[in-house]
């Protein structure tokens, strides 16, 4: 059986935890579901690092004793993991007894062998690095580049550890482990890092004049040790080192999963520490990159710090955990912003996903009384090509996942996913039960839910409501001991006939932003408009009344009357920057300006192709962004099989013509 120990940062307690914490810890869950789910055993370790003088700081702002304030921010953290579908399997704080007692086992064995000595330092001194800066570290005003003030000279004997001494070993290591620091941008940061000169050895101490919220040193006990050799080693005190069961089991297979602020403790003090210690090194070091917010930093100061309660409030846990997997390419840098978030979960998870299940669900229901039907094969999928193409997703999906490249491995499934919706419009299942073809639409109809079983088993990782959700309503349970993942994408069949599916799904209604501003609204109000939406949509309706397509019923000529239908003629159509599926379209409704309406036809239309066509354009409806443009309107279309018609007038008429 293959192991996996997976970690996150101890997490600073002097801030509440913001969308970074939360993205670091999601993206290390995933990790460890996807290798439950593949079968490995998997030990999952976040916790909080509790020491040093910023934390001293922040408690005497707070008007607490360091100890008291440690207590209350650890439990944030501890307490917003569950809300956010975290597994961890334990919390480590540094504060705890068991953490001392091994920081100071270390130390002393790092002491004994002689990589540890006592040296007087003069230097500058920047406390809010809680370290010590060379001049070439200083900005042009000679200030601490991140905290923009200057470092203080301060002059003092401190411990070192004998970093130096591993230069030459670390480099070797990494050059022989290609993916030892991965993705391969910071591992040649790091290898840069090591040929830029001698590295410094650390200074691993503060004497307890200056600090005394730390762990004393055992062979000084004026001094405490500094914060990243006593934060490191939190890694192998969750395990029980020395001679614990888990140690033993996991230490070996370690991943560590970082953002790069944090990349040279971890790739470069972090190994030599343990060597010289005499452990193994770690795996794998994991570096994501940044979420910015309109290109910056997040920071208290800006007001700009995204909470990640208030986003899995408002859109729901899953749709959050699925937008910071699919949009960060792991290793960059990306923004974060809600019109992005509302434009993926519209998108994927209402159009594609919820949609697929509610179509595929009430034809079953209406074709086969609600249970799966017997395809005459149940071993092979009705359509060999989309076989074909879902065992290349699903085993796409698990070789890019495993290699971290959760946008893409999630872009993989939902090829299949947006195959699956197609396949329902190819095959139009409901010609099918018209004209009697009962065989036929057996086998596809148990085509489709076999491999909508499928997506909810894989997509597990990262969204495990909605997994569990779907594989309900698919009339089973989710259960983990009984996947075997590597069968799942080679053999088709898992699904029993005759197994009763749920009456309906909802599972991702439509959201809309929070509007900034006033939008002129359509006269409908409450149901109708509702009503409108999902019916002229095919889709579920708005999230904050979701209304069953089969309730929609009858309307009237009035609440026909409210819609604003006009004839315009196409002036340009561009690709919308954020989104493949998506153009910009200007289109003359012969008002003052051209309006603006962002419409999903790239699949299937050249922008060329609709320049000086006349569309039928819903032209009251309210203004709404779509991953960062705003549509006006929307422009009507029928689906044929393998593509798509504009609704048009029969002959030329002026821009703006009401339809009626
Ligand atoms: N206590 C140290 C880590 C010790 S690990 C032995 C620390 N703590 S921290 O609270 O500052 O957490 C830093 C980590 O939080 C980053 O490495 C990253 O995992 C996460 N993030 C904080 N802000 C972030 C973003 N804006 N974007 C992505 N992740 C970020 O450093």
């Amino acid at each position: 059986m293959s192991r996996f120990f997976i970690t996150t940062p101890i997490y600073y307690v002097n801030a509440k935890p913001h969308l970074g914490h939360a993205y670091t810890t999601i993206v290390a869950d995933s990790l460890a579901r996807f290798h439950r789910l593949c079968g490995d055993e998997t030990f999952f370790l976040t916790g909080t690092d509790e020491h040093g003088d910023k934390i001293v700081q922040a408690a005497e702002k707070a008007g607490s004793t360091p100890q008291q304030y440690v207590d209350a921010v650890s439990a944030q953290f501890r307490d917003l993991w569950p809300e956010l579908g975290i597994t961890n399997d334990d919390f480590i704080r540094t504060t705890e007894p068991r953490h001392k007692k091994v920081v100071q086992t270390i130390l002393q064995q790092v002491y004994d062998a002689g990589d540890i000595y006592l040296k007087s330092y003069e230097g500058l001194y920047c406390y809010g690095c809680e370290q010590f800066l060379t001049e070439k570290d200083l900005d042009a005003e000679g200030c601490c580049p991140d905290h923009k003030v200057p470092p203080a000279k301060i002059s003092e004997a401190n411990y070192f550890f004998r970093m130096s001494k591993y230069q030459g070993w670390l480099k070797e290591h990494i050059l022989a482990n290609p993916d030892f620091i991965r993705p391969e941008r910071y591992r040649n940061e790091v290898l840069s890092m090591l040929d830029m000169g001698v590295l410094d050895d650390l200074c691993i101490s503060r004497p307890k004049t200056r600090l005394t919220w730390g762990i004393e040193l055992p062979f000084d006990s004026d001094y405490v040790t500094y914060v990243w050799f006593d934060a490191l080693i939190n890694y192998v005190t969750a395990l029980g080192w020395p001679d614990g069961d888990l140690f033993a089991r996991f230490w070996e297979h370690t991943d560590h999963m970082v953002a790069k602020d944090i990349l040279k403790p971890h790739a470069v003090f972090w190994p030599t520490m343990l060597k010289a210690a005499g452990l193994p090194v770690y795996q794998h070091l994991n570096v994501h990159g940044y979420w910015l917010v309109k290109d910056t930093k997040m920071s208290k100061s800006l007001g700009n710090v995204v909470e990640p309660l208030a986003l899995k409030d408002r859109y729901g846990l899953d749709a959050f955990r699925y937008f910071l997997l699919r949009e960060m390419r792991f290793g960059r840098d990306a923004s974060f912003s809600e019109e992005a978030l509302v434009g993926r979960l519209n998108a994927d998870l209402a159009n594609d996903l919820g949609n697929l299940f509610s179509r595929v669900l009430a034809m079953t229901h209406k074709y086969f009384g609600g249970q799966v039907p017997a395809p005459g094969t149940r071993t092979a999928p009705a359509d060999p090509a989309l076989g074909e193409l879902a065992r290349n997703a699903l085993e796409n999906y698990t070789t890019l996942f495993g290699r971290l490249e959760f946008g893409q491995a999630l872009e993989s499934l939902w090829e299949l996913v947006r195959a699956l919706n197609k396949y329902v419009d190819a095959s139009a299942p409901w010609a099918l039960f018209k004209e009697g073809r009962t065989d036929e639409l057996a086998g596809v109809m148990y085509t489709l839910l076999e491999s909508m079983r499928k997506v909810a088993l894989f997509v597990w990782p990262v969204m495990p409501g909605t997994a569990e959700a779907m594989t309900a309503q698919l009339g089973g349970g989710f259960d983990l001991a009984r996947v075997d993942l590597d069968a799942e994408v080679r053999e088709f069949g898992g699904l029993e006939p005759g197994t009763a599916l749920a009456a309906g799904s909802n599972l991702f209604p439509r959201v809309d932003l929070p509007r900034e501003e006033p939008a002129p609204q359509p006269a409908a109000k409450g149901k109708a408009k509702e009503a409108k939406e999902a019916k002229g949509k095919g889709k579920a309706a708005k999230a904050s009344a979701p209304v069953a397509q089969d309730a929609l019923g009858v309307i009237d000529f009035t609440d026909f009357q409210k819609l604003d239908l006009r004839v315009g003629t196409v002036l340009s159509a561009e690709p919308h920057p954020d989104a493949d599926r998506l153009f910009v379209v200007q289109v003359d409704l012969g008002e003052e300006a051209p309006r603006q309406v962002v419409a999903g036809l790239r699949e299937f239309f050249q922008g060329e192709d609709l320049t000086g066509r006349q569309v039928v354009v819903v032209a009251n409806l309210a203004p709404r962004p779509l991953r960062g443009k705003t549509s006006h309107g929307m422009i009507l279309a029928v689906r044929r099989e393998g593509g798509m018609e504009l609704l048009t007038a029969s002959g030329p008429v002026a821009p703006g013509s009401k339809v009626s």
